[in-house]
């Protein structure tokens, strides 16, 4: 990830930009440069920084030419004031944006009050490269240590909201962001037997019981179980004399699901609390394992099939409801489906995917049912051109949610 921050004198706003971002991942390459770069760095935005215990006393000005023959993912400019010109970059940018912010070194009055406009304006710059970063890079380079705690928190946000603020999009991965509708995949269950509108959080992506060929006395198990709501489904399949588990890695989904349970009076409904990828159940248990929209989540795929086929009997299988990609959607339009509905930003190719439960030893793959997710025209011109927008709809490439099923020999 390279971003190129711009200003004029590259003397203050953007070392101070540069200084933020590079302190919030020092994965990503970023660099700042101005038109008529100034001699040296402006010593009061080193102060002012130095306050927050960033140190860009090391960074110089730069000339912008010296960076036009690169290709960057972002260039941002941040000059504000009317009486300057932003300079136009004409390298290879993915994507421009422009934060703009007054400039402090024309602060004209006492030591004190020229200190105060720095602070200020750092403090206001710290802000929208913070949120800069949350909303455009963190996805993009993230590792699978911190996706899984991002997945976590985002799901106990889920957890601990109602149901209708989940609906109404406003839960997002690091609570800052607004619009993301993680109920954009689900089917409605209302007629399905079993059905516990309690359990339903609306962040499924299909209905995998309807698939999953669970016979009266099997025993289930529900991988990334939420509030529960497909094992109350599956409950309703098995019977009194079945057993189902709930998996499930987040503590307050957990805590949902056993309320909902306890509510229900069910003693053959469990719920875990672990990791697909480390399952705290024995080999050989399960008749059939079902998934409702989890995998896409999991870093490790195929840990988890490794995970499935150990804890099926043999015979057993699994039907798995999931998301998956076909074809090449171009980033912008990756990141931004992933702000607009959620569950995509781990989907691998649906080949891929497929080619994963061979790998792991199961026979008789089908997939069950396959449905395009339309993301709106107007959600993808904010990120990609008209031009772009109709390549993309000719090429057939898509998010899909799609039904998995597989045995074990
Ligand atoms: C999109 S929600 C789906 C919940 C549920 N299947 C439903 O349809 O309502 C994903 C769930 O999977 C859980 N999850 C994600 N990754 C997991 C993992 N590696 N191990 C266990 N649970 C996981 C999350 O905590 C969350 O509850």
């Amino acid at each position: 990830m390279k971003i190129l921050i711009l200003c004029t004198g590259n003397s203050c706003r953007s070392q101070m930009a540069q200084g933020f971002l590079q302190s919030l991942d020092k994965n990503i390459q970023v660099f700042s440069a101005g038109t008529e770069p100034a001699k040296q760095i402006n010593s009061k935005a080193v102060q002012a920084m130095l306050e927050l215990g960033i140190d860009i006393s090391k960074q110089i000005p730069k000339h912008v030419d010296q960076f036009r023959n690169e290709t960057w993912d972002y260039v941002i400019t941040v000059c504000g004031g009317a009486n300057e010109t932003c300079p136009a970059f004409f390298g290879t940018v993915k994507n421009r944006l422009h934060i703009g912010f007054e400039d402090p070194s024309d602060a004209v009055g006492t030591e004190e009050f020229i200190r105060n406009e720095f602070r200020r304006v750092r403090d206001e710059i710290k802000i929208e490269f913070d949120k800069f970063y949350l909303k455009n890079l963190k996805f993009a380079i993230i590792n699978p240590e911190n996706l899984k705690l991002i997945v976590k928190k985002k799901y106990s946000e889920i957890a601990l909201q109602s149901k209708e603020k989940t609906e109404s999009s406003c839960c997002g991965v690091e609570s800052s962001c607004c619009g993301v509708d993680y109920t954009i995949f689900s089917e409605s269950y209302e007629k399905i037997q079993g059905y516990n509108s309690e359990a339903d959080l609306g962040l499924g992506c299909g209905i995998p019981t309807t698939y999953a060929k669970i016979n009266k006395g099997n025993t289930v198990i529900d991988l990334g179980s939420g509030a529960g709501n497909d094992c109350f489904v599956a409950r309703a399949i098995v019977g009194d004399e079945g057993k189902v588990i709930g998996l499930d890695m987040t503590e307050a989904m957990i805590k949902k699901a056993v309320e909902n349970a306890d509510k229900l009076g069910f003693d053959n409904v469990h719920f875990l609390l672990g990791e697909i990828e480390k399952m705290p159940v024995s080999d050989n248990i399960a008749d059939v394992v079902i998934s409702n929209c989890v995998l896409n989540l999991v870093p490790d795929k195929q840990k988890a099939f490794a995970e499935i086929y150990r804890v099926l009997k043999c015979q057993g299988h699994f039907s798995i409801s999931d998301i998956v990609l076909n074809g090449k959607l171009p980033s912008s339009t990756l990141k931004e489906a992933e702000m607009y509905a959620g569950c995509v930003s781990g989907a691998i190719q649906k080949d891929e995917y497929l080619s994963l439960v061979q790998k792991s030893g199961f026979i008789n793959i089908a997939v069950q049912k396959e449905k395009q997710i339309i993301i709106p025209d107007e959600i993808l011109l904010n990120y990609i051109t008209n031009d772009e927008l109709i390549e993309f709809k000719k090429s057939n490439a898509g998010i899909f949610s799609i039904n998995v099923y597989a045995e074990k020999p």
